[in-house]
């Protein structure tokens, strides 16, 4: 008996370090112990002139913050952001998310907005990933890329954000189904040193912080049947999305004869600041109607780091009808060419 009792006590101990070696080596312990986060201080940020203009830029074009956190005429081409609602929220409009997701209303409205965050709950947010009430963000909201954002471009966007006319616009919470509302927990990360921007001689540089910020890659990239991007198919397009704008899959914007070699700059000026490739119009998911306030300086520089990307093959045209591709294994326009 005590035999017995002793290797089932050996027995349960074995299980209990396969466990505790599983979850170390796969979702790690912040599902169960919650997301790393910095305790919150008191800096504020002081508001001048230039980080009122840079915020506003960055704010309604490249970051896409109004762009995520405004409701929209999905009908019209663009989908321009409703009148006076800038930065008022919006239930994202898309099928096939965990949830209901809901970008907050930013602008200080006291009781609908972001009137009683201090400036710290308004940065600590935006780059790592923890809400004014503590809760992991889905990282839909891009905190994963603005971590990289500089101090300077931070500062400017919480200056902006607090000058936005208040907005009353009660919606719900997001809610996260489960298991995804734990797993997010092992996301958040805290910023703990100063961040510097790029060096402003740089375009190459520039360019990339611009395309990390504006995020090209979470779209442009093809995902699994966990949401979970593909390896060696960074901006090769064809993830779909539907929504109210539609069904449409990314495009691949690679220097690949299949991507978007074929452009030049006059090209991708127009298709990210109009919408359309010289006649054919795009879907209103890819955010023209955010990079038409961009300066054709930061285009220009976001064109030549895209330059540099590996080419991938990989066919996707909205044109044709969605068949199965063999390169990303989902369904999307001109999958058999692939
Ligand atoms: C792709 C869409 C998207 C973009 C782009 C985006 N956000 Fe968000 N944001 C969200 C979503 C969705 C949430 C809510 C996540 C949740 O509830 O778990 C959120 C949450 C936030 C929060 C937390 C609010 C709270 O309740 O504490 C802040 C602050 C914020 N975003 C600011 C910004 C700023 C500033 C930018 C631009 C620099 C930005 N967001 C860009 C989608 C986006
Ligand atoms: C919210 C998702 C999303 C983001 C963010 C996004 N795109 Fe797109 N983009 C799309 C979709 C979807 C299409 C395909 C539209 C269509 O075919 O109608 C597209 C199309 C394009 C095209 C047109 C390609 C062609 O067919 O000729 C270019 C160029 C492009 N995107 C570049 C970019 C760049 C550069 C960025 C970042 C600065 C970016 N996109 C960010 C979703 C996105």
């Amino acid at each position: 008996m005590q035999r017995v009792g002793k290797s089932l006590s050996y027995g349960i101990g074995i299980l209990f370090l396969v466990l505790i070696a599983v979850i170390s080596f796969t979702i790690g312990w912040r599902p169960f112990i919650g997301p790393k986060a910095r305790p919150l201080t008191s800096r504020k940020f002081e508001v001048t002139p230039q980080r009122l203009q840079r915020g506003k830029y960055l704010f309604i074009g490249l970051a896409g913050c109004a762009g995520c956190h405004s409701p929209h005429d999905w009908k019209s081409h663009g989908a321009p952001i409703l009148e006076g609602a800038e930065g008022s929220g919006e239930v994202m409009p898309l099928n096939d998310v965990p949830g209901t997701i809901v970008a907050p209303n930013l602008t200080p409205d006291p009781e609908t907005g972001s009137g009683t965050w201090t400036d710290d709950q308004l940065a600590r947010s935006i780059r790592e990933g923890i809400g004014h009430d503590g809760r992991t963000l889905f990282p839909m909201m891009p905190y994963e890329r603005f971590r990289t954002m500089s101090d300077e471009d931070l500062a400017s966007i919480v200056v902006y954000v607090r000058s936005l006319p208040a907005v009353r616009n009660p919606l719900p919470k997001s809610s996260i189904a489960f298991p995804v509302k734990y797993l997010i927990r092992s996301v958040p990360e805290p910023v703990n040193g100063p961040v510097a921007g790029p060096d402003p001689n740089n375009q190459l540089q520039i360019g990339a912080y611009l395309t990390n910020i504006a995020d090209c890659v979470f779209c442009h990239t093809p995902v699994d049947s966990h949401q979970q991007p593909l390896p060696g198919l960074d901006f090769a397009g064809g993830q779909v999305f539907s929504g109210a704008f539609g069904r449409v899959a990314s495009a691949n914007i690679t220097p690949d004869a299949t991507g978007i070699s074929y452009y030049d700059e006059t090209l991708f000026l127009q298709a990210l600041k109009t919408g359309y490739v010289k006649a054919r119009p795009l879907n209103s998911l890819m955010p023209y109607g955010d990079y038409q306030y961009a300066t054709d300086g930061d285009l220009k520089a976001i064109f030549a780091y895209l330059r540099t990307l590996k080419p991938v093959k990989h066919y996707v045209d909205n044109s044709e009808a969605p068949t199965y591709c063999k390169v990303c294994k989902q369904k999307h326009g001109g999958g058999d060419r692939n």
